[in-house]
């Protein structure tokens, strides 16, 4: 066994910016700079590490970011209030509420606020809902899952017809990749925390997408020989980043995100890139 290839997402996020820049000096010569709004609440470390990464990446494409930082007691009503400051305003094309929220913000609520058309992280009702009746393409995606089914295009892997399980059944990863997975024709299974027999569920995979936020959980003898692995795990162990699937999968997989450097950067990179639809939607 050779072992697994790796999906260097650190080259395609690069490739996509690349693609991006060139789309925004059009979007310039239409006097149109694509702006992005942060809103970040608290001084969570790394929330904090995210948005600066967010930040850069905006600049290094040029597109106009800005970072709205409120307090961490800041009150839910002055939050909204922001945030339809935001909705209204023509320069912001994109509005980002970076999550978590404080305990005493309800973030299903303050997510709503945010106008589905500026709604860069998919994640307000409406363009859930979108996802879900086929109409994704109207509305936005999620960053994360947008950003691997871009890994599987661009590596050529073709989920029509594949069994693909998602373990993970969170708003941000889990729920929307199962949706864009079934949208491209894959028999999708989701699991979760409360699974039996979630090791028989990872061994009839051909696409496996592991979001648990448990360090090398996802073992070797797991993994059907072959399948396409990929790791959205971001855990430190003893200052090590690391993902939720072991090393030793890499021996069994066909295919292989390496943590980091596998769905990390295409995250950021599907932010830019809706925030430049966004903005090319205003047009
Ligand atoms: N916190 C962790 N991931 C995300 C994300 O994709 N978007 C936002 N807004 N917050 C996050």
């Amino acid at each position: 066994m050779l072992g697994a290839q790796i999906i260097d997402g650190k080259a395609i996020a690069a490739d996509i910016r690349r693609e991006l820049k060139a789309e925004i000096n059009e979007l310039r010569k239409q006097d149109i700079v694509p702006g992005l709004t942060v809103v970040l609440v608290g001084d969570d470390p790394a929330s904090q590490t995210y948005v600066r990464s967010k930040q850069r990446a905006c600049a290094e494409v040029g597109i106009r970011s800005e970072v709205k930082a409120l307090a961490k007691d800041v009150s839910q009503a002055k939050l909204i209030a922001l945030i339809e400051e935001l909705n209204s305003d023509p320069e912001v094309n994109g509005i980002l509420v970076q999550l978590p929220l404080p305990a005493h913000i309800d973030s299903d609520v303050v997510l709503r606020v945010i106008d589905p058309a500026k709604d860069v992280d998919g994640f307000h009702p409406v363009n859930v809902g979108s996802l879900w009746t086929g109409l994704a393409g109207q509305g936005f995606v999620p960053c994360t899952p947008s950003g691997i089914m871009e890994l599987l295009h661009r590596t050529g892997i073709q989920p029509e017809g594949l069994n693909a399980v998602v373990i993970g059944r969170s708003n941000i990863v889990g729920k929307p990749m199962a949706g864009l997975l079934l949208q491209s024709n894959a028999t999708v299974t989701i699991c979760h925390s409360r699974t039996q027999g979630l090791e028989e569920h990872c061994r009839q995979a051909d696409i496996l997408v592991v979001a648990i936020g448990r360090a090398r959980f996802i073992q070797r003898d797991w993994v059907k020989p072959g399948a396409v692995v990929i790791d959205v795990g971001m855990n430190r162990v003893d200052g090590v980043l690391c993902g939720d699937v072991d090393e030793s999968v890499r021996q069994v997989a066909g295919y292989i995100t390496p943590v980091p450097g596998g769905v990390g950067p295409m995250t950021i990179a599907q932010l830019l890139r809706n925030t430049v639809i966004a903005a090319q939607r205003t047009l």
